[in-house]
């Protein structure tokens, strides 16, 4: 005999049983209310993409070694999309004539990335992206970044679990600029920041890169831009924000500000969001370029996020029908459709106990799955044609026939 197949999902993904679909219901509607609340719009695409989207504009690291990419039947090379920036910017450029700005979507998609699995990062994640399109004033960064604060403060959080970090690429390719650095040097100097909390050697690494001591500014009052968008977070009521030279991002598209969520709580170190502004991405589709700005937030971190600080409502649960039809015997199953077909028709969920199980267990179980209502289908009720719904929280009775029971459930 052959062997047996695994049950185990596939490495770096994850099953989603109802228990655990709950919660991610739970969290992507939350992210699109919080969303819609701001007036952004919902888009979608296909998870498929050319694989040449991500070579001209992406991430080294992600294009070289994190892609799920293949040919074809066709012979086209096609990648299974690492993350939605290249496709909302496709989207975007092919409808510009046809679209008001600055335009506002949002998306929750799934991506794939080749990663080493470990806690916060998976190869198949979610992920709530939020762009603005058409808007380069600094109050357009001002929103994209309360709208990410506001993402987890619909959550429950409070200010003091997470903090918003802050930097400027613009205001980085200056200073590579005033400092002589060649577009390689510039290159790796970001590439080493982007690691500098990871190791001790910082200033000797950066002085090799640079030829000479380098070392940058810690205030961001020395930057403008910068000072100006803080400025305007605190008078939206948002003070957990730092100027964090070090926060570089890993895409090489980000050409303003860029800015990531870290949870205060040393037990989740990943990033919970990130993004920036980027101002040529759609220029690679023909036509001038429509800057653009957003964020994307990954269910795996949010998911730990909201377990670390107990934010997971005790009541969320899978959704049981309303009302349980109880067939009396297996006679009757069929009887049990039909009424369960005119009560839904009404509206209300119902569902028909078509187990082998004792009423007396069929009772218990539909009270445990949480149903509000029962109703006994015996052979009295199918030649009467009135029925008794019983409501489980109070024992109390109700008799009539379905149309009547239907509008006092209503
Ligand atoms: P990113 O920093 O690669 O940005 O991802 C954003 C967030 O997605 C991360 O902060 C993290 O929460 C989550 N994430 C990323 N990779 C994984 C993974 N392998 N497993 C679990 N979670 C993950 C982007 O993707 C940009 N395209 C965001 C953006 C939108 N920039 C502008 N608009």
């Amino acid at each position: 005999m052959a062997n047996k197949l695994s049950t185990e999902a596939y490495k770096g993904t994850r099953d989603f049983y109802p228990q655990e679909m709950a919660v991610q219901r739970y969290i992507f509607d939350t992210w699109a209310k919080t969303a819609e609340s701001f007036g952004f719009e919902r888009y979608d695409a296909s998870l498929l993409e050319p694989a040449e989207l991500y070579r001209s504009k992406t991430s080294e690291e992600i294009v070289n070694e994190q892609t799920y990419t293949f040919t074809d039947r066709g012979d086209r090379e096609v990648t299974l999309r690492p993350e939605m920036t290249p496709t909302v910017a496709r989207m975007v450029a092919g409808k510009r004539r046809d679209l008001t700005f600055p335009v506002r979507w949002y998306s929750i998609p799934n991506l794939f990335r080749y990663e080493r699995p470990q806690r916060g990062r998976l190869r198949e994640h979610w992920q709530l992206n939020c762009d603005m399109f058409g808007a380069d004033t600094y109050v357009a960064d001002i929103e994209m970044i309360a709208l990410a604060s506001k993402v987890l403060t619909s959550f429950g959080a409070s200010p003091d679990m997470f903090q918003i970090r802050i930097n400027d690429r613009a205001w980085l390719n200056k200073i590579f600029k005033d400092e002589g650095f060649t577009s390689e040097q510039g290159a790796a100097m970001l590439a080493l920041l982007d690691r500098k909390e990871k190791i001790t050697n910082f200033s000797e690494e950066a002085e090799k890169i640079a030829g000479k001591k380098f070392t940058l500014p810690e205030s961001f009052e020395v930057q403008s831009h910068l000072a100006q968008v803080v400025t305007g977070l605190a008078e939206l009521g948002i003070t957990n924000v730092v100027f964090s030279p070090s926060t570089v991002r890993g895409f090489t598209y980000y050409t303003g500000v860029i800015f990531e969520i870290f949870d205060t709580s040393k037990a989740n170190n990943r990033s919970l969001l990130g993004g920036g502004r980027y101002d040529n991405l759609t220029a690679l589709f023909g036509g001038d370029a429509i800057t653009g700005i957003g964020f994307g937030m990954g269910d795996v971190t949010m998911k730990d996020f909201l377990e670390t600080h107990k934010l997971i409502p005790k009541n969320i649960s899978v959704t049981a029908p309303t009302l349980a039809i109880i067939p009396m015997q297996e006679s009757f199953f069929l009887d049990g459709q039909k009424i369960a077909e005119q009560f839904r028709n009404e509206g209300i969920s119902t569902f028909v106990d078509i187990s082998d199980r004792k009423i007396g267990k069929k009772l218990a179980t539909a009270s445990e799955a949480g149903s509000a209502y029962v109703l006994v289908v015996g052979e009295d009720e199918i030649v009467s044609q009135k029925f008794t719904l019983k409501k489980l929280a109070t024992k109390s009775e109700k008799t009539g026939t379905i149309t009547e029971l239907a509008n006092s459930l209503l």
